[in-house]
């Protein structure tokens, strides 16, 4: 079976075919980073605009890619929820247009069951049933558990920030450019990460905080500079050296890896009955969560990001667990918040 899949929630447009939701055919990605570069993070208004621009082109180029024509794909499946409106309007409009076009039937998909599915593309080892996941993306930090596919439950999530989110904030504060996690993680290479100390948020049960580190590593900082806490952030770039740039990602990277890891070790003992665990989302492209987790799952890096390949490996395992398409004539395909079975 080839599914077309469509993915244009955050500052990604995205198209890709896959074969029976494991062997990509092509993934064609454009991304907007050079864009917000210059503002330092993402501006909805000109995503929407953007992605608008290359819709068409990266879909024709997925299929060229795969060599394939219109006739030979079997399904549409499009990123439905969650991301920001205007992006997931371009996507969506654009596949249900196409579906109809084409006849061809659409799924709209969870964007976050896709970041899990990238870890079916990756390998052909196969991943032992029930799964934890752990989705540490831009937006996101969940631990979900699958007991089996397509079936999902959020057992933990953050109460404030995603890891992501702190990555990209903290790069802010240290001068270093968006997006944040591959710069924290670059900058951090071969420096000190026990030169700065940070609390660990006392969140019970498997839930996640990450406001408090950055605020922790905004404190520190000032400390560090002997500036006043009313010192605004934006200025602190201004006065740290190198060194303690690289010393601050590598101690903030080592603490956020920390706390990710502590929460899934303790997942893994609430549910002892677990076979497998998989890394999903932007995060799980950091080395040093790759390193402290070796026997988790991770996508390969290329995958862990916002592509149009997991998008349709997802659908594939939908469409394998029974889930009927839906009406492109349907004002109705999102936003459904929740991942559902
Ligand atoms: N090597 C890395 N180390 C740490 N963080 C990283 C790395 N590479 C990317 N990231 C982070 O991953 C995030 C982007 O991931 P992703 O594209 O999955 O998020 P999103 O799609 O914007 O959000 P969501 O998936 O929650 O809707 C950014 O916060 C980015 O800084
Ligand atoms: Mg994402």
């Amino acid at each position: 079976m080839l599914i077309l899949g469509i993915e244009t929630s955050c500052d990604e447009t995205a198209a890709a075919v896959v074969r029976d939701g494991r062997e990509i055919l092509s993934n064609v990605v454009v991304s907007q980073i050079d864009i917000f570069a210059e503002y330092g993070g993402v501006i909805p208004e000109v995503a929407a605009r953007s992605h608008l621009e290359v819709m068409l082109p990266v879909i024709d180029k997925a299929l060229s890619d795969a060599s394939c024509t219109w006739e030979e794909i079997d399904a549409i499946a499009v990123t439905h929820a969650p991301g920001l409106l205007g992006s997931l309007l371009i996507g969506t409009l654009t596949a249900r247009t196409l579906a109809i076009l084409h006849s061809k039937p659409l799924y709209a998909v969870h964007h976050l069951k896709s970041h899990v599915y990238a870890n079916w593309l990756s390998s052909d080892v196969e991943i032992a049933f029930p799964v934890l996941a752990l989705v540490v993306s831009g937006g996101h930090t969940q631990i979900l558990h699958m007991p089996a596919h397509n079936q999902f439950e959020i057992v933990g999530t953050t109460r404030d920030d995603a890891v992501g989110e702190c990555f990209d904030k903290v790069a802010k504060i240290l001068g270093l450019p968006y997006p944040g996690g591959p710069s924290i993680a670059n900058a951090a290479i071969g420096h000190n990460a026990d030169k700065y100390k940070f609390p660990h948020p006392k969140v019970e049960g498997l839930d996640f905080s990450f406001s408090g580190l950055k605020t922790a590593v905004l404190r520190s900082v000032q400390q560090e500079l002997g500036l006043p806490i009313s010192h605004p952030s934006h200025d602190l770039k201004n006065h740290l050296n190198p060194e303690q740039v690289a010393d601050f990602a590598a101690s903030f990277q080592k603490t956020a890896v920390e706390i990710l890891c502590e929460k899934l070790a303790l997942a893994q003992i609430q549910y002892p009955e677990v076979k497998s665990v998989a890394v999903a989302g932007g995060v799980s492209a950091n080395q040093e969560l790759r390193i402290a987790l070796p026997n988790a799952h991770f996508p390969s890096p290329a995958l862990s990001g916002d592509n149009g390949a997991m998008v349709a490996a997802a659908c594939y395992y939908e469409i394998k667990s029974g889930v009927k398409p839906i009406d492109p004539y349907s004002l109705n395909i999102y936003p459904r918040v929740s991942i559902e079975a």
